[in-house]
Order: structure tokens, then sequence, then C-alpha cells
């Protein structure tokens, strides 16, 4: 086989020019940035306020914490969320940094939407106040019927929409359809700040007031070395030392504990602002990359792509498939190319999560079978065409060897 490249699983583009002109633009006029980023997303994300933080989990740490408050359980107690079994480890971190009981709820493995028998029993379990949806990798969820069920039971819907930049479903960004909305600035997200996150509030939250702590100074001077770092990172050539050393951890997922909500820092906005325009041009791109992939993996034995629902736009900041030995089978560590695993194991096993789960009597199928299964292919522009097809050629010898 030819020589394979180390590629980041995603890409956000931002070139040393954007980081370079965010960085003055934030020591020129601190508030702008801020102020421009609330607007722009209020205006696309249909938001009555918005409340930038300094992560997407911390975003969603004070949904749930908002949601808690809004419908407190007349027992008293700790508010009750629903999560799903399969998504990223910060879901679940921000439900312990609110101090929440969680109850779980399966996904299906054919569209990575919640699955919906266990969606119900989730939002129908006694003192549940809220029910977090996390579309995952840019793939929509079908959201009229699961509003349809909350609004039923009574409980808010929280869209965690960290992974779902470009994506839309019936038209409307993800992101635009929650009772309360999360977006990640986070530096894999497709449209990044390096870190960040957005909390959108629509009514009865619009009025809520949320008193933040602002990041200390040093925090725009380490986003600014990160964001080099990243724009490094984003050449194979560099990517693959780092890459190779396993005890770095790339590519792996990981607990990281809650940190208390604080601002989005200065840099942070003003590199979401300066890089919008390639931001949505990138989208462009990982749809064509994904639509080339799909054309060649659709007839192989062995390969099942994920299902898109009808009315749905995919942003595809990965191409997620289901392959018979997920990661393991590709033989090679780590798998090259941005080929990656999903996550390692359901939200329910994670020793953090366990003492706050209710249900704790039930199995999560559909969840262990993504985490056994499910691998993610890079469709980011930094690709070449010739890697494109060295990933498919990839996928193709995995279908016939296994
Ligand atoms: C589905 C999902 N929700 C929430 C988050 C948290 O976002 P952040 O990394 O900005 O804290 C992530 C980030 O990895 C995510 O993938």
């Amino acid at each position: 086989m030819s020589f394979l490249s180390f590629h980041l699983p995603t890409y956000s583009p931002l070139s040393l020019g954007t980081i370079w002109g965010a960085a003055a633009r934030s020591v020129l006029s601190a508030r702008e940035s801020a102020v421009g980023l609330s607007a722009l997303l209020r205006d696309e994300y249909e938001a009555d306020r918005v409340v930038l933080t300094g992560s997407g989990a911390q975003a969603l740490q004070l949904a749930i914490e908002g949601a808690g408050g809004e419908r407190a359980d007349p027992r008293g107690g700790r508010p009750r969320v629903a999560l799903p079994a399969f998504t990223c480890f910060e879901v679940a971190s921000a439900a312990v940094g609110a101090g929440a009981e969680v109850v779980i709820y399966d996904v299906d493995p054919e569209t990575l939407a919640p699955d919906p028998p266990s969606f119900r029993d989730a939002v129908g379990c006694g003192g549940v106040a809220a029910v977090v949806v996390s579309p995952l990798f840019g793939v929509p969820i079908e959201w009229s019927p699961l509003r349809e069920i909350a609004e039923a039971a009574g409980v808010i819907l929280i869209e965690d929409a960290a992974q779902g930049d470009g994506a839309r479903w019936g038209g409307r960004r993800l992101g635009s359809m929650g009772d309360l909305s999360v977006l990640s600035f986070g530096r894999g997200k497709g449209w990044s700040g390096i870190r960040g996150g957005a909390l959108l509030l629509r009514d009865p939250f619009g009025r809520r007031d949320f008193e933040l702590e602002r990041p200390p100074g040093v925090e725009d001077l380490s986003l600014a070395i990160a964001g080099v770092a990243q724009w490094g990172l984003g050449r194979p050539s560099l990517y693959r030392f780092p890459r190779s050393l396993p005890w770095l951890g790339l590519g792996e997922t990981r607990w990281h504990d809650p940190t208390p909500p604080r601002s989005m820092a200065r840099l942070g906005a003003a590199l979401a602002v300066r890089s919008r325009a390639a931001a949505e041009a990138e989208v462009e791109r990982r749809r064509e990359n994904a639509a080339f992939y799909l054309e060649r993996l659709r007839s192989l034995d062995g390969v099942e792509i994920v299902r898109v629902p009808e009315g749905g736009t995919p942003g595809y900041l990965r191409l997620p498939v289901r392959l018979p030995r997920g990661i393991s089978g590709f033989g090679v560590r780590p798998a090259p190319l941005g080929i990656e695993a999903a996550y390692p194991r359901p939200i329910s096993e994670l020793p953090q999560l366990q003492p706050h789960i209710v249900n704790t009597d039930r199995a999560w199928p559909g969840a262990v079978e993504l985490s056994r299964r499910l691998v993610t292919l890079p469709t980011h522009s930094r690709l070449t065409h010739h890697e494109r097809l060295q990933v498919i050629d990839l996928v193709r010898r995995y279908g016939s060897s296994s």
C-alpha cells in the first residue's frame, strides 16, 4: 500500500490571517466581536437571546440548570434530565456539572436518532424536567415527533447542536429548533473559535438572567497559541508526529470534569465572526466529499450507511458508517487519513456518570452496537482527491476481508 497520510478527523478553516485579524480586533474593540456574534446567532438561529460561554459543555450545563429551575420538581431535590446513551462524553459531564439526576434513553443505530419507545419512556419518567437530543456528525434528526412527545409530557426539549454546523431539518438550521439550543465553537466543530459555545434561549427562557464570570485575560493568549497550533496540525506532515504518540491521546474520547460556566473569550468570538464565510464554504466541500464516498460505498457488502431523514440536509462534520468490526477491522492503529472510531462506550458505562443515573436496570443495545461498530470518515477539504480514493480503497478492502 502506498504511503498514507494522517489527517485530523475534522477541520475548521482558520487561516493565520484570520487569527491575526481576530487578535487585533479583539484587542482594539473588546466588546464588538461578542456583540456581533450574538446578533448573528440571534438572526440565523431564531433565538430570542444568546449567552456566549467558554465551551459547548458549559452552555449545555446552563441549559440543564435553567430547565431544572423552570420545571422544578415539586417534591424538591435535584433536576432530572434525560440523555442519549450514545453521544459525546461532554454531554454527560454537563449533566454532572448541573448536579442533575440522569435518565438514559437508547439511540437507533440506523439513524443515530433517539429510539422512539426508549425516548418516550425516558421523557415520561417521573420528575424529568428536560430531555437532551444530540444530532451527531451533522446528521439531522426528524424533529417534529420528538417535539410532540416532549410537549405532551410537559418536558423541555434541549437541542444539543454542537456537531450540527451546516445541517438543516425542514429548512431550519440545527440549533434553531429546541426550547433551548446549544452550539459549540470548539476546534473540531467546523465553525470554530478554538474554544467557546452558545446557549440560545427562546421563550419563556428569553427573559432569564445568566451572570457569567469573564475569562481571565490570558485566555485570549492561550486561544491564539492554540489557534496557530491547530492551523499547523491541519497539515498531515505535521499531524503525523503527535498522532503517532499514543500517550497524547489524540483521536481518543476521554472524560473531562465539568468546569464552571463563564463567558466566551473575546478572541474566540472574533475568530468565529471572521471565519464564518470560510466555514460556510467548508460545509459545501464536506457535502461534496460525503456524496463522493456514498456513491462508492453504498453497494459494498458489510458497509451500513447512517440514514438521513426525509427533509434533512446533512452538514456531515464526519461521515458515519457502521462496519462489522468497527475501527479495529482496519487492522492498523491509529487508522490513517482521519478515519476515526466514534465513541468507545455508551455514556451509561462512564463511572463518573453512573452514580447519577436513575434507570440503571436497563440495557442500551443501540448504543452498544454503535460503540462497537460506528466509524467516521473524514469529509473535510484538506483531503486531496487521491486521499479520498485511498479512504474508499481502505473501506473496500475492509469489506472483503471481514
Ligand atoms: C454532541 C456534543 N455535545 C456537546 C459538546 C461540548 O462542546 P465543547 O467541546 O465545546 O465543550 C460536544 C463536543 O465535543 C459534542 O460533540
